[in-house]
């Protein structure tokens, strides 16, 4: 990936609650992320998220996926409107659809997702749930490209957390959502710092091999 001078132009992808969204607009609206939010796609008309946007102006579109007679047909369609907007880096932010190649392919290492767990440990949906039904010490989020595959593209930042036995899912989550909220906007910066490329399936973040921990987050400190 080549280095950027400029904002990145996003476009992000959501479903629902959008607290992540939030997140990014409120990392753009600090200056800490040179970005802007083209648009905010949703694949369901009441999500949240699309409020979110609204408020601070973004553009907000909802493309309901039940009109498309296939995956395929529903992403040509979002790919359309992220083109059209100048979109260089998709976001996908609670966003629940698998992607078809024809996303994938019109945007190669361009999409990043967040996962609530440490891929590749519980990929797929109820992760938190999961962890704890298997004693789980440590879980977190993850930040990655997508790929064709479920959860499996190179991973681009981590963000470890303590599972207590006594956890609920719900606290699990939350515990985890607080780091999403925190890794998420730094990988947008990183890449468009430039700073993200990716070889034989991983990503190295260029100049930071000497700061790991800028890479892998702890936190909170155990109790
Ligand atoms: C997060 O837990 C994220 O990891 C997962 O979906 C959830 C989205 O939450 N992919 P929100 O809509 O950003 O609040």
């Amino acid at each position: 990936m080549t280095a950027v001078d400029s904002a990145v132009n996003l476009g992000v992808l959501i479903s629902g609650f959008g607290s992540n969204l939030q997140a990014i607009i409120d990392a753009v609206e600090r200056g800490e992320v040179a970005a802007q939010i083209k648009v905010v796609i949703s694949n369901r008309a009441d999500a949240f998220g699309l409020e979110r946007a609204r408020r601070h102006g973004i553009e907000a579109v909802v493309i309901e996926h039940r009109r498309f007679p296939t995956r395929e047909a529903f992403d040509h369609e979002v790919v359309d409107v992220l083109k059209a907007r100048q979109v260089e880096l998709v976001i996908l932010a609670g966003f629940m659809r698998l992607l078809s190649s024809v996303m994938i392919q019109a945007f190669p290492n361009r999409i990043m997702n967040i996962h609530p767990a440490l891929l590749p440990a519980f990929p797929g949906l109820n992760v938190q749930k999961a962890a704890i039904d298997r004693g789980a010490r440590f879980s977190g989020c993850t930040v990655f490209f997508v790929s064709e595959g479920l959860d499996d593209g190179p991973i681009i930042i981590q963000a470890v957390v303590p599972v207590y036995p006594e956890d609920t899912e719900q606290e699990l989550s939350e515990r985890i959502l607080t780091q999403e909220h925190q890794i998420y906007p730094r990988a947008i910066q990183l890449y468009q710092q430039g700073k993200l490329e990716v070889r034989d399936g991983k990503v190295l973040i260029k100049g930071e091999a000497d700061k790991p921990s800028d890479q892998v987050m702890f936190n909170p400190p155990l109790r």
